[in-house]
């Protein structure tokens, strides 16, 4: 059974700086889940250097809000000119985000729902995380009743693996509800500001770079120390949480490799969190087309692990998709977290609306 259907275009940009990812789903928000076409707009290198000065919560922050919003309405325009397919019942535009410190209860996306809605003539949610926060929760991750819906009639227990800027951890369990997410650690972002850095690139292509190297060995150890990893979950990550354990010491090569070594080792220390150990690992995220990192996820988890593509997702577009999901769900007034998700105390809808015609 299922109620009315919406048709939904998700709007993601993560912490890799590397774009802004547009997805269409079909839903209502709760089972009924079909997804269409997606497109992935990069980021230029000016507009990639103007979110970094505002990470952390500084820099020209307004002025980056108003220039990303404009951005995001010419990706709307940009997937209807690829795809067209009828109108739009909503948008969820997740924003930039350049902060999350939820234990001060702050998390910022930049994005301005308002202007998006006048640009693109649809409805527009936004400001995803704000209740969550505000209500005690990590804020982080949202997509996990995303990838409960799509997984519906998949082999427990199952882990999704999300590989971006920040990586994070969905298990679900063999009961139909049970669920656990958290950030794992750090995803590609060290990586990527590392590569920018020493060898100009915006990101290590296939691994090139960490598969020439070695990873230093003691070094991940002592990141592995770090009390988050000990935490129990729920709990998530700022980008820049681990900037502290970039390995300054080291050649380009062995430091791609232990930045690898590292993504893979916090998706290890996930697995004493999890309830029982997923019988295997989906990965979703830019980072699953890095097979440096992949490679030494094998090494490391202890089951099969594959993109999400072996069961028929679309690895470059589920967090846009969720997104959209998760913008149905605002509509409809149902929870987008939970308390084993974001550590909410209670199931907690969010989200904000903008009216195309009232904005
Ligand atoms: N072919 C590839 N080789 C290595 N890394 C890749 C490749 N393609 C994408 N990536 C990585 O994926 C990142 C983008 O992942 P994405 O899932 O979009 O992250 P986010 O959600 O943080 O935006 C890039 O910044 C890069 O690090
Ligand atoms: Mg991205």
């Amino acid at each position: 059974m299922s109620g009315r259907l919406y048709r939904a275009l998700g709007l993601m940009s993560g912490t890799s700086l590397d774009g802004i990812d547009a997805a269409l789903v079909t839903t209502d928000g709760r089972a009924a889940v079909e997804t269409g076409p997606a497109i992935t707009v990069p980021y230029g290198e000016r507009t990639r250097d103007r979110i970094r000065e505002c990470l952390g919560g500084g820099g020209p922050a307004a002025s980056v809000e108003e220039e990303l919003t404009e951005l995001h309405a010419e990706a709307v325009r940009r997937f209807l000119a690829e795809h067209p397919a009828g109108p739009l019942d909503v948008i969820g535009f997740h924003g930039q985000t350049i902060l999350h410190r939820p234990k001060e209860g702050r998390t910022v996306q930049l994005g301005d729902g308002a202007l998006l809605a006048r640009r693109t003539g649809v409805d527009v949610v936004c400001d995803f995380r704000s209740a969550d926060v505000a209500a005690g929760g990590e804020g982080a991750p949202l997509v996990p009743v995303y990838h409960a819906a799509l997984a519906a009639s998949l082999e427990r227990p199952l882990a999704v693996l999300n590989l971006g800027g920040v990586a994070n951890v969905t298990w679900l369990g063999t009961g139909g509800e049970e669920m656990l997410a958290f950030d794992t650690g750090p995803g590609n972002a060290l990586i990527d500001d590392w590569v920018r850095r020493h060898i100009g690139a915006s990101f290590d292509r296939d691994g090139a770079l960490a598969l020439a190297g070695r990873a230093d060995r003691q070094w991940v150890a002592r990141f592995l120390a770090h009390p988050y990893f000990a935490r129990r979950p729920p709990k998530s990550l700022d980008r820049d949480e681990f900037r502290g354990f970039v390995p300054e010491h080291l050649a380009p090569a062995d430091g791609a490799a232990t930045l690898v070594a590292m993504t893979a080792a916090g998706a290890e220390a996930a697995l004493r969190h999890l309830p029982l150990p997923p019988r295997r690992w989906l990965l979703g995220g830019g980072g699953r087309h890095n097979p440096a990192i992949t490679a030494a996820l094998a090494r490391a988890l202890g089951a099969p692990v594959e993109p999400v593509e072996a069961v028929g997702w679309d690895g470059d577009a589920l967090e846009a998709q969720a997104f959209g999901y998760l913008a149905v769900r605002s509509l409809l007034g149902l929870p987008l977290s939970f308390p084993s998700t974001t550590g909410v105390k209670a199931p907690m809808p969010g989200g904000r609306l903008f009216r195309a015609l009232e904005a």
